[in-house]
C-alpha cells in the first residue's frame, strides 16, 4: 500500500492489460476510475473489483471528451490485436489519436500526470536489433496495420507536443508483446491462439517458417513498469522500452506451450500476413538504469498460469468464455 492515496483514471481499464493495472492500483490503495466502451474489454476482467469501494466503472468512448478530476491518467484505451483494430481501421486510428486528445486536454486541465500506452508497433518492421528508443523505425504508412501503428505514432507525437508546449507532465511507454490471463481466446494473437487451439486438441497454426522470433513479457512484470514509470522524477518522459528482451521463436513458443498443455496438437504452417515483423526484441537499457526494473517471470511460469486461465475459461463451454474471472 503506497503512502499517498491518489485518484486514478485507467483508459482501456477493462482490456487485458488495464484489468491488471486497475487491480494492482486498488492493491496499492489508490482510488481508481475505469473507462472503457468494452469493445475488447470485458465486465467480467473488472467484476472482483466492482464491489470495492475505491473502483469505480464508466462506460465511456475516448473519441469523446471526458470530465472527470484525477491526479493521473494511464491511457490504455485502444484494441491491441490486429483482428480487433483492423475491424474498424477509422475508428482505431480516431481512437488513438482523438482520444489521446482528449486525455491531454483533460490532463492539462487537471494539471495530471499522464502515461500513454504506446508500442513497439512504432518501430514498425525494424531493421535493427534489438531495438533502443532511439530507433525512429520503418513503418509501412498505408498497410493494413497503419491504423493502429500511426495511430501510436501520431499520439506519441501529440504527448511530446504537449509535453513541450503545455509543460504537461507525460509519460510514454513502448510495450512489447505482453501476454497472460485475461487475453481473449480470439484475438489471434500468438500466445493465446496456441493455447486454445493446444487446449482445444485442434491444429496449431503457425504463420511463416516459424522462425520469427517474438520476446514475450509476462503482465505482472509489466504492469509493475507501468506503474515504476508513472512514480519516476518527472522529467522521465520516455519513451521507454517495456518489454522481455528474451527472444523466443514461434516454433519454440508452440512447441512449449503443446507440452506444458500435454497437447496432441500439431502444427500446421500457414503464409505470413502483409507486413509481420520477421523479429522485435526490446533494448531495455533505460528501464533497466532509470527504472530499475526488468521482467522478473520466466516463459515457463508466465505460460503455465495463462494455459491455467484460459483451461478455466474453455471449461465454461462456448459462449461463457466471456464470464471467467481470472
Ligand atoms: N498487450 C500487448 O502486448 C500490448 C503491446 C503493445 C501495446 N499495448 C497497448 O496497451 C493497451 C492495452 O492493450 P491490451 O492488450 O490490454 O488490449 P485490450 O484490447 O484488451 O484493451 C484495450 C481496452 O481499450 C478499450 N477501448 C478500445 N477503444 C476504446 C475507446 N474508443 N474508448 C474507450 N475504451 C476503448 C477496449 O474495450 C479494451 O478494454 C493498448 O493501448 C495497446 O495498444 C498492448
Amino acid at each position: 500500500m503506497s503512502s499517498v492515496s491518489k485518484r486514478i483514471l485507467v483508459t482501456g481499464g477493462a482490456g487485458f492489460l488495464g484489468s491488471h493495472l486497475c487491480e494492482r492500483l486498488i492493491a496499492d490503495g489508490h482510488d481508481v476510475l475505469c473507462v472503457d466502451n468494452y469493445f475488447t474489454g470485458r465486465r467480467a476482467n473488472i467484476v472482483e473489483l466492482l464491489n470495492q469501494p475505491f473502483f469505480e466503472a464508466m462506460r465511456h468512448d475516448v473519441t469523446h471528451p471526458l470530465f472527470v478530476e484525477v491526479d493521473e491518467i494511464y491511457n490504455l484505451a485502444c484494441p491491441a490485436s490486429p483482428v480487433h483494430y483492423q475491424h474498424d481501421p477509422v475508428q482505431t486510428t480516431k481512437t488513438s489519436v482523438i482520444g489521446a486528445i482528449n486525455m491531454l486536454g483533460l490532463a492539462k486541465r487537471l494539471k495530471a500526470k499522464i502515461l500513454q500506452a504506446s508500442t513497439s508497433e512504432v518501430y514498425g518492421d525494424p531493421v535493427m536489433h534489438p531495438q533502443p528508443e532511439s530507433y525512429r523505425g520503418n513503418v509501412n504508412p498505408i498497410g493494413p496495420r497503419a491504423c493502429y501503428d500511426e495511430g501510436k505514432r501520431c499520439a506519441e507525437t501529440l504527448f511530446f507536443d504537449y509535453y513541450r508546449q503545455h509543460n504537461l507532465r507525460i509519460r510514454v511507454v513502448r510495450i512489447f508483446n505482453t501476454y497472460g490471463p485475461r487475453m481473449l481466446p480470439n484475438d489471434g494473437r500468438v500466445v493465446s491462439n496456441f493455447i486454445v487451439q493446444a487446449l482445444r486438441g485442434e491444429p496449431i497454426t503457425l504463420y511463416g517458417d516459424g522462425s520469427q522470433t517474438r520476446a514475450f513479457c509476462y503482465v505482472d512484470d509489466l504492469i509493475e513498469g507501468f506503474v515504476r514509470m508513472m512514480n519516476a522524477p518527472d522529467d522521465i518522459t520516455g519513451p521507454m522500452n517495456l518489454g522481455n528482451p528474451v527472444e523466443t521463436s514461434i516454433a519454440e513458443l508452440a512447441e512449449l506451450i503443446v507440452d506444458l498443455t500435454g497437447s496432441r496438437s500439431r502444427v500446421v504452417y500457414r503464409p505470413l500476413p502483409a507486413d509481420d515483423p520477421i523479429q522485435r526484441c526490446p533494448d531495455i537499457t533505460e528501464a533497466k538504469t532509470i527504472l530499475e526494473w526488468q521482467p522478473k517471470t520466466d516463459l515457463k511460469t508466465g505460460l503455465s498460469r495463462t494455459i491455467e486461465y484460459f483451461d478455466k475459461l474453455l471449461a465454461k463451454g462456448p459462449g461463457l468464455e466471456h464470464e471467467a474471472t481470472a
